[in-house]
């Protein structure tokens, strides 16, 4: 085990004689059986429960009260009292000035893309390393993800390599940016704060400013966390929030707008809205629109919800401490941390295994399923999916390095 930590110190001598070390000790199936049963012991201790699954709702407060007042009053569709409430709720915590209710994460990021004037053959960078909603969104305007690598530190969009990046490959013009190679625009970029950990938005702003590019946030994950103290989500021009299932907080399904730019909000809730015309009786519309805002019953369990974020929020954090306490003492694992100017809602604790076995990540999973503790790897890289792999994209040199050992783990708020 402790191989493994000198090698990263030692002088290169030592360091091919203990690399040589680690790898036969790593190899062996004993070791290796030996490392999931110390790994599923550590996930025991951390979390006391028999059967884990990755992460699931907690429903503790007011949900099945406002259920019923949603269902009794006949509102339970996409008008009504909770959908305001839960609006009112989101630009409170935020800061955000205006909060849109949409059906789900993907629909506020395809709403925001058309709202910010995103073109077909428009070029959009992302990281490679996120959700598939994320990319899907830009496909659905017709326009093209352009695909960056991550950092290790934090897996989230690397902001000093993209800089480089763009360096290399931009024609700048006086307001706008175009690809030297594909001669597309390259006008936004959706940086993603994976599994609740913020981006460096100071670096992102700067970078959107020398190339005058769009800033739409992919907050899906990061309800209630901060960078600098200012909410994930409402640093660019819009950002986009998830309430599936498996979010910190659940509308059952369910996204958000959020953005201080009333012209957009405005854009956004009308074109959520099938773009009808507001009217006591007629019926009409002034453009082709979208069926996306978030039903009275969805917002009626997410007003519940929020009231309880500040605790699930606590326990999510008090958690990462337990599996940082045990994790320290691994030199095999890495759990995934804040950053000094973050504070991280811990939605999915990650780990990245320091040992470039894919078998061996493979036998920790499936050791661990085994006894019921539900870990999952990370998504499959974007750029490598069938759909997206002519899209232009970054040297990926280390999520090419760390794709096969990212693993992410239980993190349920009740645990
Ligand atoms: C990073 C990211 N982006 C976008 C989405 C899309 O959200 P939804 O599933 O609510 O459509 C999700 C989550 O599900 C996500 O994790």
């Amino acid at each position: 085990m402790n191989g493994f930590r000198m090698t990263q110190i030692g002088n290169s001598t030592n360091h091919i004689s203990i690399m040589n070390n680690c790898h036969t000790s790593f190899g062996t199936i004993n070791s290796q059986e030996r490392r999931i049963d110390e790994f599923i012991e550590i996930i025991r201790r951390v979390c006391k429960c028999n059967e884990l699954k990755l992460h699931e709702p907690f429903f503790s407060g007011n949900e099945v009260k406002y259920l019923e007042s949603c269902i009794s009053s006949n509102f339970v569709s996409s008008v009504g009292k909770f959908v305001n409430k839960f609006e009112k709720m989101l630009a409170d915590l935020t800061g955000s000035k205006n909060v849109i209710a949409t059906v789900n994460g993907t629909s506020a990021l395809h709403l925001s893309l058309l709202c910010i004037g995103i073109k077909p053959e428009d070029e959009v960078l992302l990281p490679s390393l996120t959700f598939v909603g994320s990319a899907n969104a830009i496909r659905y305007c017709n326009a093209i993800p352009h695909f960056c690598d991550i950092s290790e530190n934090d897996l989230n969009i690397d902001t000093s390599k993209v800089r480089d990046y763009l360096k290399l490959i931009v024609e700048k013009h006086h307001s706008y940016s175009i690809n030297k190679f594909t001669k597309h625009r390259i006008s936004a970029i959706m940086p993603v704060h994976l599994y609740g950990q913020p981006v460096n938005m100071d670096e992102m702003l700067s970078i959107a400013s020398e190339y005058n590019l769009t800033i739409v946030e992919d907050a899906a994950e990061s309800l209630g966390s901060y960078f600098k103290n200012k909410h994930t989500g409402t640093f660019g021009k819009i950002g986009c929030i998830s309430f599936n299932g498996n979010k910190i907080i659940t509308t059952g399904g369910g996204g958000a707008i959020l953005t201080n730019d009333s012209k957009l909000a405005r854009m956004a809730r009308h074109l959520s809205t099938t773009a009808k015309i507001s009217h006591p009786w007629e019926l009409s519309h002034d453009e082709i629109g979208y069926n996306y805002r978030m039903p009275n019953i969805n917002a009626a369990l997410g007003c519940a919800q929020l009231e309880m974020l500040s605790e699930l929020r606590k326990n999510k954090r008090l958690l990462h401490s337990k599996y940082k306490k045990e994790f320290d003492d691994v030199p095999w694992v890495k759990l995934i941390a804040e950053d000094k100017n973050a504070n991280c809602n811990y939605w999915l604790n990650t780990i990245v295994l320091q040992v470039n076995k894919t078998s061996f990540t493979k036998k920790l999973i499936q050791g661990c399923h085994e006894k019921q503790i539900f870990i999952r790897p990370s998504w499959k890289p974007l750029h490598l999916l069938p759909m997206f792999k002519s899209c232009p994209s970054s040297d990926m040199s280390t999520l090419t390095k760390l794709q096969d050992r990212i693993i992410n783990l239980p993190s349920s708020a009740y645990l």
